[in-house]
């Protein structure tokens, strides 16, 4: 497979700094060679331009922190995922997880003139469905799904011009922190959230068979992958970590289970955070996780 690297070294979207240091750090711990192994032709092509937090003042607009700088390098990475081949696999690299905002937009909006449905694997210890009036922080990554969904801010909302994600299009997996306000909003969008509960009490294994028959009518599946739905012993590099989260081979298992549908079609790593880790491990384990949904086995 054809697949290209694109980092968005932001963190405004965080409530602390480091994030904007991840792909650096997945590139660190060998990203593309190990998918050069796997036999893929891997082309980086390098960073989207993103504002320092420092060169700015911190400034918050009806409840969103840092709206104008996220929005820019969110309108920058739609353009640019959209404008990407419709046979590479795009494989985005966060930054804090408001980045998906762009790269879920532009990976629906890439040579798809028919409208073909996007669905969204969202795996992540976090709903991220608040809206600027839900939310206990203003930090716009606890916020991008639900503006994917047509909640929320306008400007947010609308990087995708008239193009929005069907709730019924969405599946998370890995959750265990909801605020009280976005659990409201999750219930009424009427979201497939597969909880820690479910995860201990199904398994992974009928999760995905659920998850891939949910989604059976989409043409086009994005998984999104938040390094903190792995349990902060996994991956301690992250800046929400929330315990109880998923074990080291259910994250892999998830990906392995993923790859074999050969349904996935774009991906993005996201709140690596390498100030925040040891030695580089959480890069190194979403680095595994990468190579299980492009392909790695055991045997
Ligand atoms: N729910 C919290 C908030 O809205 C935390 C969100 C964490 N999101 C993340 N992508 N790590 O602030
Ligand atoms: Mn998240
Ligand atoms: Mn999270
Ligand atoms: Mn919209």
């Amino acid at each position: 497979m054809n697949v290209s690297i694109l980092g968005i070294p932001m963190d405004l979207g965080a409530g602390r700094r480091g994030v904007d240091m991840g792909p650096s750090a997945l590139r660190n711990a060998h990203l593309a060679t190990r998918l050069r192994e796997l036999g893929h032709e891997v082309h980086d092509l390098g960073d989207i331009g993103v504002a320092l937090p420092e060169t700015l003042d911190k400034h918050e607009e009806a409840g969103l922190v840092f709206l104008e700088p996220i929005l820019d390098a969110c309108r920058s990475t739609v353009g640019r995922v959209a404008e990407l081949p419709a046979d590479t696999f795009p494989l985005t690299l966060g930054g804090d997880h408001s980045v998906a905002m762009g790269t879920v937009t532009g990976n629906a909006l890439r040579g798809n003139p028919a409208g073909e449905r996007t669905g969204l694997i969202w795996v992540d210890a976090h709903t991220d469905y608040n809206t600027p009036r839900s939310s206990p922080s203003g930090n716009i990554h606890g916020m991008p799904v639900a503006h994917l969904t047509g909640l929320g801010d306008a400007r947010l909302s609308g990087l995708g011009g008239p193009w929005q994600l069907r709730p019924e299009d969405i599946v998370m997996i890995g959750i265990r922190s909801v605020d009280r306000h976005e659990r409201d909003l999750l219930r009424e969008a009427g979201i497939q959230a597969y909880t820690m509960k479910e995860v201990d009490q199904m398994g992974i294994t009928r999760i995905v068979e659920e998850t891939l028959e949910r989604l059976s009518g989409v043409t086009r599946l994005h998984v999104s992958f938040d390094a903190d739905a792995l349990d902060p012993s996994v991956c301690p590099g992250v800046g929400t970590p929330v315990p109880g989260g998923l074990t080291y081979r259910e994250g892999h298992l998830l990906m392995e289970l993923l790859s074999e549908s050969g349904r996935v079609t774009s991906m993005d790593i996201v709140e690596v955070n390498p100030v925040l880790d040891l030695h580089n491990q959480t890069a190194e384990v979403m680095v595994g996780m990468a190579a299980s949904l492009l392909g790695q086995r055991i045997l």
